[in-house]
């Protein structure tokens, strides 16, 4: 893993941006995107840049079960709002949190990754070492698939919603496995409530226990970060 220190989330997003652009200079046509407050800093890069996206696609981590993207919390929505609105792609897809049969949903949205694959994937990592919402025990070869959140997610996530009852409980996630097959990963973590998931996911055994540990299997992982998620390495 290349790890990359900054001094803030402004210098990660231009950092990250930075190496979107060197990879869509080489050849780079799809993008793995995620939601949260990490990749923030980027898609602000990302929509003040003058690159067009016009002949990209993007295919995103997750989508909360049962909000459709009319809904201001749903990962379908931030998405249009803080990029695809500004910065219109080809293609974008992000999993259909309201399909009726959500297994069949899983498998269509593997089968879309199977079709788009990601040359450059950009992920954060939750507070217990998720990656997309691959919580704790998920195993490493998982393909995309409903998740039971885990109550520190619930917990981390609320602050977007009015109350912790209106966090939903389950989302499609793409897998650890779906993740594995991009070609590039870029991972982001600013704060010092991430530093024990950076420790584990890099000085750690790669193990189901940390999620992010098993891109130490992967051959390109650049991992972004400040001084405070950097802190216990
Ligand atoms: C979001 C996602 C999650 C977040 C993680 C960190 O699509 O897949 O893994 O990246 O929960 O969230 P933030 O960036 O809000 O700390």
């Amino acid at each position: 893993m290349e790890i990359i220190k900054v001094a803030n989330a402004e210098e990660g997003g231009k950092k990250a941006f930075e190496l979107i652009k060197e990879g869509m200079n080489n050849g780079a046509k799809v993008l793995g995107l995620a939601t949260g407050s990490t990749p923030e800093t980027l898609y602000k890069e990302m929509t003040s840049s003058d690159l067009d996206f016009t002949e990209m696609t993007s295919v995103n981590l997750d989508e909360y079960v049962g909000l459709g993207g009319d809904d201001d919390q749903s990962y379908r929505y931030f998405m249009n709002d803080q990029l695809f609105i500004k910065k219109p792609f080809k293609d974008t897809y992000v999993p259909n949190g309201k399909a009726e049969d959500l297994a069949a949903e899983c498998k269509h949205y593997e089968s879309i990754i199977d079709s788009n694959p990601i040359d450059i994937q950009i992920l954060g990592i939750g507070q217990n070492g998720h990656i997309g919402f691959n919580e704790p025990g998920t195993p490493l070869d998982s393909l995309t698939h409903v998740v039971e959140l885990t109550e520190s997610t619930i917990n981390a996530n609320k602050r977007n919603f009015e109350k912790v009852e209106d966090v939903p409980t389950r989302a499609v996630s793409m897998g650890i496995g779906s993740i594995m097959k991009g070609k590039k990963m870029i991972l982001m973590a600013y704060g010092e409530a991430k530093a024990d998931a950076i420790k584990g996911m890099i000085d750690g055994p790669v193990s189901v226990d940390l999620p992010a540990s098993a891109l130490q299997n992967h051959s390109d992982v650049v991992v972004i970060i400040d001084e405070a998620a950097a802190s216990k390495l």
